[in-house]
């Protein structure tokens, strides 16, 4: 199993573990990360979620092949199911972000309630670079927590963004050493067992509760763009350059995307 999914004192541990395709997220992983969710959910014992990687990195997004083979463009599609479970997730999520976090490994960052990372962790959401678009509400959720023009600059250039810079932008709660985010993550997590449940329920519902309604209308939106640019000839391009391990040549897609 790519997924790890246990119970300890309460904290239900999620990780991402195949360090090997550097944590990449394959159809069949957010199946197994979906019911992690909702398993925790199910089980009374368990007052709080952690999400994390492996010690190097958090996750390179997408299985870049297997997302070519099995593109996520049906709404029962796992990835779909995953992100909307963890976007409407009771309990408290929390996230610990060792080395890179890139595409979806970020988005879904913006739908944890406490973020930790290590102070040299990276983020990034090369969707443009990628020939496609923001996914999962990230064109609504970075906005809102970074401003307009700080999230416009990350994802019309597609540009990583640091840890300290992370830390600026309100996208972390704290910066750690790469060996104490996990530990940190899961003392922080076990708070909750001292914590009434119903009321951090209902305060997370609350905190929430402005932009419940635009999150899913951002979602759909950007997924019925992302489904169009994903037949693109600038996606095309895009994932073969990085399948065949070069730089992708936009200078003959026009303006309609297609290639001439
Ligand atoms: N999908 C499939 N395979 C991936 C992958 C992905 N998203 N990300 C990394 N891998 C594979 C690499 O192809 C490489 O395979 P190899 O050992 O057969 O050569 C292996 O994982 C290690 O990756 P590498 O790039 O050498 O590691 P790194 O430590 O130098 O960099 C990342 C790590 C995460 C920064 C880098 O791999 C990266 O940017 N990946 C692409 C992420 C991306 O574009 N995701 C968006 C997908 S929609």
């Amino acid at each position: 199993m790519s997924v790890r999914y246990g119970v300890q004192d309460g904290v239900a541990a999620v990780e991402l573990a195949r360090p090997e395709r550097k944590n990449a997220i394959t159809a069949e992983m957010y199946g197994q990360l979906a019911d992690a969710l909702a398993a925790a959910a199910a089980d009374a014992s368990v007052r709080a979620v952690v999400i994390h990687g492996t010690p190097a990195v958090f996750s390179a997004g997408n299985d870049i092949q297997d997302f070519l083979e099995r593109p996520p463009v049906s709404d029962d599609a796992s990835t779909v199911r995953f992100m909307r479970a963890l976007a409407a997730q009771e309990l408290p999520v929390v996230a610990a972000v060792n080395g890179a976090a890139v595409g979806i490994g970020a988005t879904l960052l913006l739908h944890c309630d406490l973020v930790y990372c290590a102070d040299d962790a990276m983020f990034s959401r090369p969707f443009v670079n990628l020939g496609l678009c923001p996914e999962f509400a990230s064109s609504l959720l970075l906005p809102l927590a970074a401003g307009y023009h700080k999230a416009a600059e990350k994802l019309l250039f597609g540009e990583p963004i640091s840890a300290e810079e992370a830390l600026e932008m309100g996208l972390v709660n704290r910066l750690l050493p790469p060996g104490e985010v996990l530990e940190h993550a899961m003392r922080q997590a076990r708070r909750f067992c001292a914590l009434p449940p119903a009321a951090v329920r209902a305060t997370k519902r609350l905190l929430k509760a402005a932009w419940r309604g635009a999150v899913d209308g951002a979602m759909g939106a950007e997924m019925a763009l992302f489904r169009e640019l994903l037949s693109s000839a600038e996606s095309r391009e895009a994932f073969r350059a990085f399948l065949e391990r070069r730089k992708p040549d936009f200078s003959r897609t026009g303006a309609a995307g297609e290639r001439s």
